[in-house]
């Protein structure tokens, strides 16, 4: 039983040297994620589009931005707006939203990238998870 013992600690070691060093190159090659590649062309030219005018100034996105308008996290599956909303306001501005004169080929990218983000997850707080303190957790979200 002790000889067995005492001749495993080696191969013990070089098996974890092994797995650490297959550990080790295969997040050197794979471990950056795929992410640009899950997301498509349209949605980059809308990323791109959404840094460059700045929306976030005055947008958030998952409750991070400026607070002049409003997250537009879920924006593109909130109820009675949509896309066609969207693209209204884009097209034409309102009396507090900017109107940045962008082609309807480019308003199809803001649009393609906000309908990315909405797939990403949820930050709609609805009336129920807010406590009396104003305090509420994103993890509890009932929003569909
Ligand atoms: C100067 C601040 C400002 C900037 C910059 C801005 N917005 Fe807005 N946006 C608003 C305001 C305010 C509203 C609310 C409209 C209203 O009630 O008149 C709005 C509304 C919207 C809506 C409709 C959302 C809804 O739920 O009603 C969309 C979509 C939108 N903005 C997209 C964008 C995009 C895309 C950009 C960047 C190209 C952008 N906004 C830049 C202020 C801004």
């Amino acid at each position: 039983m002790l000889f067995i013992k005492q001749n495993i600690y080696p191969i013990i070691f070089a098996f974890l040297i092994v797995s650490y060093l297959l550990f080790s190159v295969t997040i050197y090659l794979y471990g950056s994620g795929n992410y640009q590649m899950k997301t498509n062309e349209k949605a980059l030219a809308g990323q791109q589009i959404w840094q460059q005018k700045n929306c976030q100034a005055c947008h958030q996105i998952y409750g991070l931005g400026g607070y002049m308008g409003p997250d537009l996290t879920n924006a593109t599956s909130e109820k009675g707006k949509g896309e066609e909303y969207m693209k209204m306001v884009l097209q034409t501005g309102t009396l507090r939203m900017p109107r940045f004169n962008l082609s309807n080929e480019q308003i199809d990218e803001v649009i393609a990238f906000l309908k990315h983000v909405n797939n990403s997850g949820n930050s709609i707080v609805s009336p129920e998870q807010i406590d009396i303190f104003g305090n509420y957790t994103l993890a509890e979200n009932k929003h569909e």
